[in-house]
């Protein structure tokens, strides 16, 4: 065995006193006592599963100074997350196989946590082509940052049959572009009256009309929650819309698409998140710079990061006893592992060794000056957080005690398939 991690570990859905025993990046043997020829005793602390976020927006390539994907993902490493799912808005947009391949040239090496890229669905784009190099498809239905838009339903409903031949997961912006208004905003309350919820309620709708595995990205609204209701998708969320809404202040800082809502819209999300109705949580990460977001309201760019702060407020939520440490287990790890069938997001022998250690007691407020993503903001300064005391991708510590622990030997989980 190379290494044994010993500590109060989640394992078949409760915590309790484990060894873990890893080999070769997997973990190879759960057992209650166990020799190795390296120890680390977490024996206060929790160990989980580290997280998976499937839904952020690196900017790499072509928007490397907003964020690249070494600083993003050291901010996920930082934030307990051991493998992300990257969007495919950046410059150029991935949209064709080539443009995959050569997004996986100028990201190798630079990753320090597991990633995979989504491939996105245009007009006319070569679903197959791209299916063995990508970990899902993603389809906007409503625009937003970059210019990957399909309203057609014909065209929808090809990308779907398509999608659904692969046997991959298509995750969908869904805001209907139709009910979408372009009028000149000045705050929050503007975006929130040109992206109203009816627009994610259509989308939605359409969608039922499909037959391929559909994920829907950030749920943003009640309504749209309730058209979710008895429907074949798997549910996203993100920490904002749990967390903000249109009152929280912060001006084209919390510009985002879909929009942050009402509070009655958010307490609804929390309900339903607390309740285990969503399958993941993923950040929708989307760094722009103080720049950017110092413009006019109206021509600044939608988006926040959250990568580095998702798990960590929802740890601290747990500590509080508002969240159940086994829903939030589920949809930051078990569930996004199942859904993109990933060989990670649970501790169990033959997994991946992503494994986190959180120490329940330190709960501390953000601080931006403490997160590693580029952008160099936060909607959520002073929030409650559990950062994670260490994140092991594949048996390895990439961070520890606050520090850079080890090489940036992050890997494609759709490589040489
Ligand atoms: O607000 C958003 N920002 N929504 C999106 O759909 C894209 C994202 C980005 O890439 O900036
Ligand atoms: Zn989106
Ligand atoms: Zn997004």
């Amino acid at each position: 065995m190379d290494l044994v991690l010993e500590g109060r570990a989640f394992v078949k859905g409760k915590l309790s006193n484990w060894c873990i025993g890893i080999e070769d990046g997997k973990m190879v043997q759960v057992a209650k006592h166990l020799r190795g020829d390296e120890r680390r005793d977490y024996s206060d602390m929790l160990i989980l599963p580290a997280s998976i976020d499937p839904h952020v927006h690196f900017r790499d390539p072509g928007m490397t100074q907003k964020e690249d994907f070494s600083t993003g993902t050291l901010a996920a490493a930082f934030g307990g997350v051991g493998c992300v799912l990257d969007m495919p808005n950046t410059l150029p947009p991935a949209v064709k196989r080539s443009d995959l391949l050569e997004k996986k040239e100028i990201i190798a090496r630079k990753a320090w946590v597991d990633y995979g890229l989504f491939a996105g669905c245009v007009p006319g784009s070569r679903i197959e082509d791209m299916a063995p190099h990508a970990v899902g498809f993603k389809l906007f239905m409503g625009s937003s940052t970059g210019k990957l838009l399909v309203t057609d339903d014909g065209e929808i409903a090809r990308i779907a049959r398509q999608v659904k031949a692969t046997g991959k997961v298509l995750s969908v912006h869904a805001e209907d572009e139709g009910l979408i208004q372009k009028s000149e905003e000045g705050s929050l309350e503007d975006h929130l009256r040109n992206r109203p919820a009816r627009a994610e309620v259509a989308a939605i709708e359409r969608l039922a009309r499909l037959d391929c595995r559909v994920n829907v990205c950030h749920v943003s609204s009640a309504e749209g929650l309730a058209a979710l209701e008895g429907k074949p998708f798997t549910k996203e969320i993100t920490a904002h819309h749990l967390l903000l809404d249109r009152s929280s202040g912060r001006g084209a800082y919390a510009k985002v698409n879909p929009p942050l809502r009402t509070r009655d819209d958010r307490l609804a999300l929390l309900q339903a998140f607390i309740g285990g109705k969503f399958d993941m949580i993923g950040s929708d990460h989307a760094p722009h710079t103080i720049e950017d977001k110092e413009r006019e309201f109206d021509t600044a760019p939608s988006g926040m990061p959250g990568v580095e702060t998702t798990v960590p407020m929802l740890l601290a939520m747990v500590k509080k006893g508002s969240l159940p440490l086994e829903v939030l287990v589920r949809a930051m790890a078990e569930r996004p592992a199942e859904i993109f069938g990933l060989n990670k997001g649970a501790i169990e022998e033959g997994k991946d060794a992503d494994l986190i250690v959180v120490d329940p007691r330190a709960v501390a407020g953000i601080k931006v000056n403490n997160l590693h993503s580029k952008c160099g903001w936060t909607l959520f300064e002073g929030y409650d957080a559990i950062f994670p005391r260490a994140t092991y991708v594949r048996g390895r510590a990439v961070v520890e005690d606050g520090d850079i622990a080890g090489e940036r030997e992050g890997r494609d989980v759709v490589a040489g398939k």
